[in-house]
């Protein structure tokens, strides 16, 4: 029953979308072929900024909020008793009693709480890779000997790792993100391999995430507003109160290209990071306000 719901659902978003692409009358002004990422992320906010002159820049973190006065306004309501609270005290006292099997902190791997969450994600010159902050925990845990399925990154501790997520992203709040690409032609193409998976049409739907949240960004699909392609990552993890549960961002991905009946890309897996990376990139100068809270 959910699968032909799901379908049904998917098959109006997609008629909405046909329709509205005829109405949008968006500048078709496309910048992915810019291979400078300075320039290209130039390019690409300059997209937003002049098709919605309404959202000033730093009001790019508040996603839908940003521009949809209805949704503020329910946003202000379920913020009255904020259900990222617990998460966030939950995840503070994971923090400061959890030990790993050599008896110390998961601090002694990653560093402070504090503004640790403004330092993720980046890319290592050592190992050529991205770093997510959810993955350097379980990571930590790994090569510490805890056994996989006990680690922070099983199914059965998700609700530890969103609330350690959660209470991170409290210790940078304010922060401003600030990814760098280092001078590595790695890391370059780290940032053009998660540039190409925003515009990659796929699945059956053949829907590309620019598609959603470029070409249609702000306009309403069904009950759902999609938001722009700046602010992705700010918010993370994120509650989520349809589904009562916090969510982290690689989760999120996932899900909404699983919404797009494309097989996603597994969480933490090189191409996730990467998208990571770029979304996190086209975000740089916004305020981190993390857990944040959706619909
Ligand atoms: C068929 C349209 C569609 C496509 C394609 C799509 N999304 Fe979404 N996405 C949505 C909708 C609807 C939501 C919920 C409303 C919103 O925040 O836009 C959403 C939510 C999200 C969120 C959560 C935002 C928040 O503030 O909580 C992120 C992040 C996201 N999408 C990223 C992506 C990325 C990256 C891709 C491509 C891999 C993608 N989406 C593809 C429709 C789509």
């Amino acid at each position: 029953m959910k699968k032909v719901l799901t379908s049904m659902l998917l098959a109006s978003i997609c008629t909405g979308i046909s329709a509205a692409n005829a109405a949008s009358g968006y500048s078709d002004h496309n910048p992915k072929d810019s291979n400078n990422p300075a320039e290209f992320a130039k390019e690409f906010r300059n997209f937003y900024y002049q098709n919605f002159p309404q959202i000033p820049h730093d009001k790019y973190n508040m996603g839908v909020y940003a521009f949809n006065e209805d949704a503020y306004s329910q946003y202000k309501d379920m913020m009255e008793f904020p259900p990222q609270d617990d998460y966030i005290a939950k995840g503070k006292k994971f923090w400061e009693d959890y030990r790993l099997p050599n008896g110390k902190p998961l601090s002694s791997c990653v560093g402070e709480a504090k503004g640790l969450r403004a330092k993720y994600p980046y890319f290592n010159i050592k190992d050529g890779k991205v770093h997510n902050l959810e993955d350097d925990l379980i990571n930590c845990q790994i090569n510490a000997g805890v056994p996989k399925d006990e680690s922070l990154g099983s199914k059965k501790a998700y609700n530890d790792l969103a609330s350690v997520s959660a209470y991170l992203a409290r210790m940078s709040d304010g922060m401003k993100v600030n990814v760098e690409i280092p001078d590595d032609p790695r890391a370059v193409e780290a940032f053009n391999n998660g540039k190409h998976m925003f515009f990659r049409k796929t699945g059956q739907l053949n829907f590309s995430c620019a598609d959603c949240h470029m070409y249609h960004a702000t306009q309403k699909v069904r009950s759902e507003t999609l938001h722009t392609g700046i602010g992705n990552t700010t918010g993370f993890p994120v509650y989520r109160y349809s589904k009562q549960g916090m969510f982290t961002l690689n989760k999120r991905l996932f899900g909404c290209m699983r919404d797009t009946r494309t097989i996603p890309f597994k969480q933490y897996s090189s191409s996730m990071l990467d998208l990571e990376y770029f979304l996190a990139y086209i975000d740089n100068g916004l305020e981190i306000n993390g857990p944040a809270l959706r619909k």
